[in-house]
Formats: C-alpha cells, structure tokens, sequence
C-alpha cells in the first residue's frame, strides 16, 4: 500500500501488541494514522511496538485493557479520546482461539470465548461512539472464515465469530449513516509457527490460490476499510485465497 491514506485520523486496535493487530497496527501508521494499541498480557510487546510506530513519525499509544471488563473498556476509551482528541477508526482485533471436542466443551470455556470474542467487540464499540460518531468514523471487526464455515472441533469459536459477523451488520444498519461498521475474515494465516508448520503446508494445497495468507494480506483488507467510502457498510470481507469457495 502506497501513500499516506490515514494521514490526520486515529486508528484504536485491541489486542495488537502481537501478531495480526501488530502488522495492522503498523500498516495503519504506514499510511500516516496515529495508532492507540490495547494489550492484556503483553505489555513488554505492546511498549516495543508503540516505539517502533513512534519512529514511523506518528503518536502512539499503548493502554492496558481487559475487552470482557465494562469498566477497563471504558476507561481505555476515555484514555484514547482524551489522548488523541478523537477516533477514527476502531479496529475490534482481539480474540481467543480455542480447540476442542464438542463433546468437551464446558460452560466456562464457551462463556470465556463468547465474552472476548463477541461481549468485546460489542462493548468497545458501545464504549467508542460518542468518538466515532464525531468524527464519522469507521468500525472493522475481525471475523474469521470459521464464522462463515463449520470446524467440528471448534463450536465455540465459530459461533463467537458467526456471531460478530451479525453484529457487523446489526451495527452497520443501526450506527449508520455515521459510521461504516465492516468486518474482515481471514482465512488460514501462516504467522511463521513452527509447531503449525505441517498443518499450514497441508492446507496451502487445499486452497485456491496455493499458498496460505499472510499479516500483510489481513493489514491490506483492514487499511481497505480504514479508507473506503462509508457507502460500502455491513460487509464481511473473506480473506482466505478462495479457501472457503
Ligand atoms: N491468526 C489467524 O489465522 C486468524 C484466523 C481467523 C481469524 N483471526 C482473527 O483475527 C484477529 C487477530 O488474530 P490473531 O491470531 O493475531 O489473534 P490472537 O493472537 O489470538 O489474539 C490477539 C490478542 O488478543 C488479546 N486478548 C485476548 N483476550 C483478551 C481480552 N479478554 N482482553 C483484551 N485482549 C485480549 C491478546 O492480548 P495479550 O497478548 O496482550 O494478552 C492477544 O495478543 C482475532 O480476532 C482472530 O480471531 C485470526
């Protein structure tokens, strides 16, 4: 992605100390956003990365916060808000993923993945409105492929994220005409682990475009968002190389 396309907004991404809400995190700054992160436990991350979006030459922002906590998320907010002086765009990226045995599954890990994966997005976004409405701001949920497809070991997870998926477009429908609330879900991400080595070559022969995806693709769909006219609202965007087709 060329030019600075973000220049002047501010850009809030959960959960982005690592992996994906990092390459999104810095994608954002590439293209001149000022970039508030959250992190839970990865608070040595989340300080590395914020220096590094500081040498990109835009402010950067790192706060602590809980999404399945009402409170952390509301003083987070504020905290961003007050930082910043507003929010453009709210990035809902973080998320647990959990395998398991239907059979296996218990209250507590279904209520666990439900209150970060679905609670979270829904409270941030409540929590981050005032802001966004001011500034006529953009939503982008983090969904997945296994919200819009069936994976027999992970019932909880799917529903977590089918369900954000529909949140998306409830949101979309009821925030608009002020903000634009779209979702991106990515399919099979190769995010460089060894132990997922086996599983991720096996998988790249399976899909369309005969690789698995990358960061960069997932960062590419979220800038897309970021920058897209607010006409385009309600859509869950499948970033899987034709995986799901
Ligand atoms: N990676 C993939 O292949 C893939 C595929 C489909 C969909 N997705 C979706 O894309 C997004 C990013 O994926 P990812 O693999 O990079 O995510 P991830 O590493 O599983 O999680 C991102 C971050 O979420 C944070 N988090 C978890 N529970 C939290 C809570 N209760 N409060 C606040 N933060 C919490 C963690 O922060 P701390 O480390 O600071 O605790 C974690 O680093 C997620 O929504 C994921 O479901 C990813």
């Amino acid at each position: 992605m060329t030019g600075r396309i973000l220049s002047g907004k501010t850009l809030l991404v959960t959960g982005a100390a690592k992996r994906l809400g990092r390459a999104i995190a810095l994608a954002a700054a590439e293209n001149g956003a000022d970039v508030a992160i959250t992190f839970r436990e990865s608070e040595r991350e989340a300080r590395a990365l914020t220096e590094e979006l500081a040498r990109l030459g835009v402010e950067a922002l790192a706060i602590r916060c809980d999404v399945t906590d009402e409170q952390s998320v509301r003083e987070m907010v504020k905290e961003v808000g007050s930082g910043f002086g507003g929010i453009d765009v709210l990035v809902n990226n973080a998320a647990n993923y959990e395998t398991a045995d239907f059979e296996k599954i218990t209250v507590a890990q279904w209520d666990a993945i439900f209150a970060s994966n679905t609670r979270g997005p829904f409270l941030v976004s409540r929590e981050a409105l005032p802001y966004l409405k001011k500034r006529r701001g953009h939503i982008i949920n983090m969904g997945s492929l296994g919200g819009l497809r069936p994976w027999a070991t992970h019932a909880h997870y799917c529903s977590s994220k089918s369900a954000v998926h529909m949140l998306t477009k409830v949101m979309a429908k009821a925030l608009a005409p002020e903000i634009a609330v779209n979702a991106v879900a990515p399919g099979m991400i190769d995010l460089g682990e060894k132990s997922a080595a086996a599983f991720m070559k096996k998988m790249s022969k399976q899909t369309p475009m005969r690789r698995n995806g990358t960061a960069s693709d997932i960062a590419a769909a979220v800038m897309f968002f970021a920058s897209a006219p607010h006409f385009i609202t309600g859509q869950i965007l499948a970033v899987d190389g034709g995986l799901g087709l």
